[in-house]
C-alpha cells in the first residue's frame, strides 16, 4: 500500500436493529488499530446508538444513503442537515443495492456528492460492473461513467471510492487480487492526479477474513467495503487487522 491510511468500512445493509447496535459497536471500537481508519454504514434508525457507542473512539459512522435536496416534500427520505445533526461523519452513496432496486442515477449522485460535501460528510461512493457488462466488455466505460460525479469533488480527503463488481456482492464470488487491482488501478488513473494519488479505493464484494490479506497486499487496493462479514464483529475485526 501507498502513503494512504487504509479505511476499511462495514455495510450493514439492512441488518441489525436499533438495539442490537449499542453492545456492537462498542465491541468493534475498543479493539481498533491506529494505523486503520474503520467505519460502520448503518441503517438510519441505528446511527443515534451507533455514535453514542462510538462516542470517545476512532470507529467512525456512515449511513447508507441521503436525499440531494436540503429539505422538502421528499416522503421518506433523508437529508444531510439531519445526518449531522446526529454526529454522523459521512455517507455511503451509490451503492449497487441502491443503483439496481432503487433507481439511484449517477445525475442524482453527482447532487448528494455535492450535497454530501457541503454539509461537511465524507463519502464512499461505490461504483462497479455487473456481470453482462464485465462479459460484453463493457468494464472500463461503466466505471468511468459512474465515477464522472467524484472527478470534481474539491475534498479528496473526504471522498473514498469503493470498487465493488456487482457479480461478488454477497456471493461469495471474490474477485482475484489481480483482477480487483486492474480495475482499482483504472479507476485511479480516470481521476485527476492530484486527486488520485490521494484517493483510497476500497475493494468490495466477499471480502471475507480468508482473502482479504491477499486483496489488501495490492498497490491499488487501500482498505474493504465489507457486507456479510461486517455483520460478525470478529470476521470484521479479523479484516481491519488485515489491513494495518
Ligand atoms: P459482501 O457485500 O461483502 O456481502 O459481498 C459487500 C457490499 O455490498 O458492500
Amino acid at each position: 500500500m501507498s502513503g494512504r491510511r487504509p479505511f476499511v468500512a462495514g455495510n450493514w445493509k439492512m441488518h441489525k436493529t436499533a438495539s442490537e447496535t449499542g453492545g456492537f459497536v462498542r465491541e468493534l471500537a475498543i479493539s481498533l488499530p491506529e494505523s486503520v481508519e474503520v467505519a460502520v454504514c448503518v441503517p438510519f434508525p441505528s446511527l443515534a446508538p451507533a455514535v453514542e457507542a462510538a462516542g470517545g473512539t476512532s470507529l467512525r459512522v456512515f449511513a447508507q444513503n441521503m436525499h440531494q435536496a436540503p429539505q422538502g416534500a421528499f416522503t421518506g427520505e433523508v437529508s444531510a442537515a439531519m445526518l449531522t445533526d446526529l454526529g454522523v461523519d459521512g455517507v455511503l452513496l451509490g451503492h449497487s443495492e441502491r443503483r439496481q432496486y432503487f433507481a439511484e442515477t449517477d445525475a442524482a449522485l453527482a447532487e448528494k456528492l455535492a450535497a454530501a460535501d457541503a454539509a461537511g460528510l465524507d463519502v464512499i461512493l461505490a461504483v462497479g460492473e455487473s456481470e453482462a457488462e464485465r462479459e460484453a466488455g463493457e468494464t472500463e466505460a461503466v466505471l468511468a461513467r459512474q465515477i464522472e460525479g467524484a472527478r470534481a469533488a474539491d475534498h479528496a480527503d473526504r471522498l473514498t471510492i469503493a470498487y465493488e463488481p456487482v457479480w461478488a456482492i454477497g456471493t461469495g464470488r471474490t474477485a482475484t487480487p489481480e483482477l480487483a487491482e486492474a480495475a482499482h488501478r483504472f479507476l485511479r488513473g480516470l481521476l485527476p492526479s492530484w486527486l488520485g494519488e490521494r484517493v483510497r479505493i476500497q475493494y468490495g464484494g466477499s471480502m471475507k477474513p480468508d482473502n482479504a490479506a491477499q486483496l489488501l497486499a495490492q498497490p491499488d487496493i487501500d482498505g474493504g467495503l465489507i457486507g456479510g462479514a461486517s455483520l460478525v464483529a470478529e470476521d470484521f475485526l479479523a479484516i481491519v487487522r488485515a489491513a494495518a
